[in-house]
């Protein structure tokens, strides 16, 4: 059995001043718990940076698509002529305007690049309008597009079923646009293109349109 006394003397150094080679290894072992303990805030903060960046690109760097309807399709001009010799033939001058609406949710702003639609007639591409680039929608707003489309005679006219949907009074069209734009948040840049396919009829007597039908796609 050892002898409890023998630790006194062990213990009761403490009472005396501390020799320089104990006082170095405390500041030592304080050293080192200071920098286990740094460390350990360091790697806390930088978890909590990880997840608050985490956060932060799900929730306000998250680039949403850009919500594109279209309003209305109106035939701002239309003009028939039927001419019967040397064989009959429809001559047809149409104006359409295409008024569509961008609603942008990002929280930054959304530059639209150059847009284009284009109008096809039985899988026939009658024309074509190209707006530049240049609108900018703030964030969370909503801006308008018109598109006006000069549909072009002579196309139209190259195809054998027009007399037919002349006669009949009813014709099938639909109006493709292609919206690219670009969001931008700090150093993160998304391109986005919305796609627009609308299809209509035009009456022919009314001159005017009926049953427009949109479908929308998006590519972020
Ligand atoms: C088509 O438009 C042109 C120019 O605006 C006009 O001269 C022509 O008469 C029009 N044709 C029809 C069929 O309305
Ligand atoms: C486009 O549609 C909106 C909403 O229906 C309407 O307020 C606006 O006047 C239209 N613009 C044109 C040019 O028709
Ligand atoms: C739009 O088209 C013009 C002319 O084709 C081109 O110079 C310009 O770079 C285009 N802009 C964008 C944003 O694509
Ligand atoms: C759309 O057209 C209407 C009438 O032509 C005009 O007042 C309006 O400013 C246009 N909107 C845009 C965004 O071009
Ligand atoms: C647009 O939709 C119509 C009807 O769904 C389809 O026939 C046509 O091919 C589509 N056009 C484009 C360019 O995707």
């Amino acid at each position: 059995m050892a002898e409890p006394d023998q630790a006194r003397p062990l213990a009761s150094v403490r009472v005396h001043p501390r020799s320089d080679y104990e006082e170095k290894a405390l500041k030592k072992m304080n050293h080192r718990r200071n920098l286990k303990l740094c460390g350990c805030v360091t790697a806390i903060l930088l978890l909590l940076l990880v997840i608050v960046i985490v956060i932060l690109v799900f929730t306000v760097f998250k680039v949403k698509d850009p919500t594109v309807t279209t309003n209305e399709i109106q035939l701002t001009n239309f003009g028939l002529n039927l001419v019967q010799l040397p064989t009959p033939q429809v001559k047809i001058n149409m104006t359409m305007l295409v008024n569509m609406s961008i609603k942008n949710s990002n929280r930054a702003s959304f530059k639209v690049g150059n847009s284009t639609t284009l109008v096809y007639y039985r899988g026939i591409s009658v024309a074509d309008a190209v707006i530049p680039a240049g609108l900018v929608i703030k964030a969370r707003k909503t801006s308008g597009l018109n598109v006006t489309v000069d549909v072009m005679a002579d196309r139209l006219a190259s195809s054998p079923d027009l007399l037919r949907d002349v006669l009949q009074g009813k014709m099938i069209m639909n109006t493709y646009s292609v919206i690219p734009g670009r969001v931008k948040i700090l150093f993160i840049k998304k391109h986005v293109e919305v796609k627009m396919n609308c299809t209509m009829t035009i009456d022919i007597s009314k001159r005017g349109i009926q049953d427009m039908n949109c479908k929308h796609k998006v590519k972020l």
